[in-house]
Order: structure tokens, then sequence, then C-alpha cells
């Protein structure tokens, strides 16, 4: 047993076994939460974050730009028709969840909310008890195993993979390493859907900073449960092969169809984002 704190929780299934969300170690999903201004966090997240901003404040305004963008990207392909959401590498859900987002545009939207840190369950259950169940689940599963992904019954419950599904890669592949092949996995991932399938993506760079914010962003990241692997705008534009880039193609996540004036440095943002339409 870890010293992390454990907590029991409780869905519509009854109580479940403890949790364990091992607060001793920085997790990227709570400090990703500490730089958007969220509460969901513990002293050994918030340490790691302020690290992170003592390298870079861009640690922040990124994580910003991404939530920005993921909002902006799900509000596009859900007005484009699009009614079905696998996101993996959800996050703590905060206000504006792509459930939420989605439902604005058009209230049948289903969506499968997946991720590898139990944290995430933990809230996205409650959040989604709150909010009246309806057409969304929240998974515990792991991005570097697709096959399992795509044999998860209780996503081919919400999911119909007849039917076009936006799949959600928003600022989670840069916490796998190259030797974890993340292209072959979103290949994988992307074939097992139907032509007019959306991939909505966005990823670290390091493009923009100095040789040493980046080490010292590795370093630290180093010592959490994931790595850190920023990716030039090259090997982001790899994650796209074989599909259509809509409009305006792989740019910095802030320049991606903004709804609002750029600010200076938008060119320069720590992260790159597009979406790609399976043809
Ligand atoms: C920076 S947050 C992004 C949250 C949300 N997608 C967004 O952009 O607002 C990254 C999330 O990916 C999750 N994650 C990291 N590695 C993962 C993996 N191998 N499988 C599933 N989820 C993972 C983390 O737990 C965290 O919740």
């Amino acid at each position: 047993m870890s010293q992390g704190q454990q907590w029991m929780h409780a869905d519509e299934d009854g109580v479940r076994p403890p949790t364990d969300l091992r607060t001793d170690i920085p997790h990227p999903a709570r400090m990703y939460d500490y730089f958007l201004g969220g509460k969901d966090n513990f002293p050994a997240d918030r340490e790691a974050a302020e690290q992170a901003l003592r390298i870079s404040p861009e640690f922040r305004t990124g994580a910003l730009a991404n939530r920005a963008f993921l909002q902006r990207a799900v509000r596009h392909v859900a007005r484009e028709g699009v009614r079905q959401f696998l996101d993996i590498g959800t996050g703590i859900p905060t206000a504006g969840s792509t459930h939420q987002i989605a439902a604005e545009v058009a209230p049948d939207v289903r969506v499968a909310y997946l991720d590898n840190d139990p944290i995430v369950l933990v809230h996205g259950r409650a959040l989604l008890a709150a909010a009246g169940r309806g057409n969304a689940t929240v998974i515990q599963a792991d991005l570097r195993d697709p096959e399992k992904i795509l044999a998860d019954e209780e996503v081919r419950a919400v999911l119909d993979f007849d039917r076009p599904i936006a799949l959600m890669l928003v600022s989670v592949l840069h916490f796998l390493g190259d030797d974890q092949d993340p292209v072959g996995i979103v290949r994988r991932l992307t074939e097992a859907l139907p032509s007019g399938s959306r991939l909505v993506l966005s990823h670290a760079t390091g493009d923009f900073a100095t040789p040493e914010q980046v080490d010292r962003a590795r370093a630290l990241y180093a010592n959490s449960t994931a790595p850190l692997v920023p990716r030039t705008r090259e090997q982001v534009a790899a994650f796209f092969e074989g599909l259509d880039l809509e409009e305006p193609g792989l740019v910095t996540t802030p320049l991606w169809r903004p709804d609002g004036p750029l600010q200076d440095g938008d060119d320069r943002a720590p992260g790159y984002a597009a979406v790609g339409v399976k043809p």
C-alpha cells in the first residue's frame, strides 16, 4: 500500500474500491488543473507547477490557450455535425468540458472520456452524476493500449463506430515517449474510425523555447508520473498523416480559428494544434 491518499468514491454502481491517488507525486493532470486555476491539486502538484512557472510563465498561458483551443475545436466539429467524442487524456473536468461545450451545439452528443489518472475518474464520475449522466461516461484507460480502448465495452456502449467520431488527443501525446510509438498509436485509433471522423489534437512544443528551458522542463516532469516530450512542428504534423487538415492547418494553439483578437507572441505559443478529417 502506498503512502498516497486513498479516497472512496461511489457512483450508481455503488461504492468502489479505494482509489490510490498518490498525492505525494506530482501528476500532470493535477499540475494542469493548477495552471488553469483549479482546486483539484495537492502540495506536490502545486510545488512542481510553481517550479514549472519559474522555468517559463508559458506553462500557464499555454495551458489556458490549449483549453481554449479544445473548446473552439469541439464547438467547430459539433457544428459540422459530429455527435460523438472519444476524448482520451481528458484531464480533471473543469467548466467547459467536451460534453458541456458540445451539448451547447447539439444536446444529443455522446462522449467517452478516458484517462489513466484515477483522480480524473473520481472527479469525472462526480461531475457526470451531478449533471445527469446522460450519454457520457468516464473510463480509466491508457492511451498506450489502443487495442484495449477500441475493444472496451463501455466505450462501445456509448459510441457507434459506424458513425463519425471526433477523436480528441488534446495535450496528451507529449506524455508518450518515441519508444512508445505515439504515431503508430494514433494511426491505430484513426484506422478504427469511419470516414468523416475528426482528429482533434494539440501538442507541446519547445520550438520557441531555449534549449535550457526545454531541458529544465523535461527534468521537472521526469519526477512526475509521466515524462514530458515536446515535439517539433514536423513531428506533430506526422500525427495527421493520411488525414485532411481543416483550415488553418497546423498552427500554434491560439492561432487555430481564434474567436477574439490575437495577442503579441501567439504565433510563438508553446503548443501546436490542428483538426484533421478522415477521408
Ligand atoms: C494536460 S492534461 C490535458 C487535459 C485535456 N485534454 C485538455 O487539453 O484540457 C493531460 C491529461 O492526459 C492524461 N494522460 C497522460 N498520459 C496518459 C496516458 N498514457 N493515457 C491516458 N491519459 C493520459 C493525464 O492524466 C492528464 O489528465
